[in-house]
């Protein structure tokens, strides 16, 4: 079975940052190639994966949009797919990263999104694991770009605005339905030795945690930067990968 594990969280809070850790402890502990899936349309988990992401999946639509939408003749949707993904999966040794991208020009993501969901869905059980990370608020939640996850990490800063967020999070996902293994409430960004004094725990979700921050992923400032060169003795890395394997352990 797969183990999907979803970030989610007010705007700058870390989720980014969060999810890349998350793939990095994940590659590092199991030996498993991981699927990183990059769902925020503003895609940059690849920099942060120091993997520059390939095509999108918006990139692919656009160029399906030239050639319209049918399905080219003799070939089944489930081929259809298959061929979408290895034009959109960037394969590593580690890990494997799939980024959604942007759709120009107007009208809506849904057909982005759709094809995020099959393509999520169809590769499920190629991966013993895979990671999304999300655009920040609620818009991947109402358009369900996150179907099926057994665990969703949802950040916040101890700020009032990012707590208030997550519990927005929470309460939405609980009313559209989506099928969550456990909701984690992640507090980022704490000071050192304040983490056992404050971490704010809210109804709805079944486990409270705390990530430090780190003076090394603050000092690379510059979002391109990537976190793969981050000690395994980093604070914010070895929170991250204790609150992983306390939820993926608890499966
Ligand atoms: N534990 C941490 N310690 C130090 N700096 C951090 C930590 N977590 C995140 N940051 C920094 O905070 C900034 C925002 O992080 P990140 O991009 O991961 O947030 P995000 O929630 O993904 O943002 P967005 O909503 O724009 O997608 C980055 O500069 C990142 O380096
Ligand atoms: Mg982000």
């Amino acid at each position: 079975m797969t183990y999907v594990i979803a970030v989610a969280g007010k705007g700058g809070v870390g989720k980014t940052t969060f999810a890349a850790l998350a793939v990095r402890h994940l590659c590092d502990a199991t030996g498993d190639v991981v699927l990183a899936v990059d769902a925020d349309p503003n895609s940059n988990l690849g920099e942060k994966l120091g993997t520059p992401p390939g095509r999108t999946l918006g990139d692919i639509r656009e160029e399906m949009l030239v050639n319209g939408d049918e399905l080219p003749k003799g070939v089944s949707k489930q081929e259809h797919i298959d061929y979408q993904i290895r034009l959109a999966l960037k394969e590593g040794h580690e890990f494997d990263l799939l980024t959604m991208g942007r759709q120009e020009g107007p009208g809506c993501y849904c057909y982005v999104n759709n094809m995020l969901r099959t393509i999520v869905d169809s590769l499920a059980d190629r991966y013993k694991y895979v990671v999304i990370d999300n655009e920040a608020g609620m818009e991947h939640l109402s358009r369900r770009t996150t179907k099926r996850s057994d665990v969703l990490f949802v950040l916040h800063d101890g700020s009032k605005a990012s707590l208030e967020a997550s519990r927005r999070i929470s309460a939405l996902a609980d009313e559209m339905k989506i099928k969550i293994g456990r909701k984690a409430l992640v507090c980022n960004l704490l000071s050192s030795g304040s983490e056992a004094l404050s971490i704010p725990e809210l109804p709805g979700f079944d486990a409270a945690y705390g990530i430090r921050r780190s003076s090394k992923i603050q000092a690379k400032m510059v979002e391109m930067e990537s976190l793969m060169d981050i000690p395994k003795t980093d604070p914010a890395f070895s929170d991250v990968a204790r609150v992983v394997d306390a939820e993926r352990k608890r499966n």
